[in-house]
């Protein structure tokens, strides 16, 4: 099966499947509000979507708006973010915050604007870029990282394959709808495409599938030797 094919087939899939979580749109409705898409995204960094789900709740009900939490002081971010952990994610927060405040409110549309603001690294730019501003980015977690590896077998040992990895989801990301295929592909990865027992039978890229047609999809990725 050719990679044109694997977008078609995991979009379809999501459109029946996808999680319902507060942050989202439904499948093909149009994009969130910029500010919850940011702020979940920050949130599930180094975190599970299960404890991320009341934290979120209620920053959003206290802070409905980018230049609501701009306004906030340190203190009380620091105190609603206590239990999620990596503290340097809540002062990046609001430095964000206050940033975008000071552009009058609106994120920057574009990967390589969001990628120079306060706590955005290269996923959480990509991955705002397509969930919020539909703009075709390659978004690329460990969940993502799993899920291509085992669709063409890449058997090079992390961190070495991750060049690899990049280019083959570059070539699978389609122009329309990236946002929705990549939170397709960190479904997948959470729920089917699991690191310790894939469920092959349930996946809508079985018949893609390099490591499934190898017979041990749990193998990929490889990991470096301890
Ligand atoms: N993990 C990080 N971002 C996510 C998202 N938008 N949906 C589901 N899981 C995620």
């Amino acid at each position: 099966a050719s990679s044109d094919q694997i977008a078609p087939a995991l979009l379809g899939w999501y459109d029946a499947c996808a999680r319902v979580l507060p942050w989202r749109a439904p499948p093909g409705a149009p994009p969130p509000d910029p500010y919850r898409v940011w702020l979940s995204e920050v949130m599930l960094q180094q975190t599970t979507v299960a404890a991320v789900k009341g934290y979120f709740a209620a920053f959003t009900r206290r802070w409905p708006t980018v230049t609501a939490l701009a306004a906030a002081d340190e203190a009380e971010v620091m105190a609603a973010w206590a239990g999620l952990g990596y503290y340097a994610r809540a002062r990046n927060l609001l430095a964000c915050a206050r940033e975008v405040a000071a552009r009058g409110g609106a994120f920057p549309d574009s990967e390589a604007e969001l990628r120079v603001l306060p706590g955005l690294g290269a996923y959480t730019a990509a991955a705002v870029a397509a969930i919020a501003f539909g703009r075709r980015a390659v978004v690329v977690d460990a969940n993502v990282e799993r899920v291509v590896a085992r669709l063409f077998a890449i058997g090079d040992a992390l961190p070495g394959a991750r060049p690899a990895i990049r280019v083959a989801a570059e070539a699978i990301t389609p122009d329309r709808r990236a946002g929705d295929f990549a939170q397709a592909m960190m479904d997948l990865g959470a729920t089917i495409c699991t690191a310790r027992a894939p469920r092959c039978l349930l996946c809508p890229l079985s018949g893609p599938c390099a490591a499934r047609a190898g017979g041990e999809p749990e193998r990929y990725p490889v990991k470096a030797a301890k």
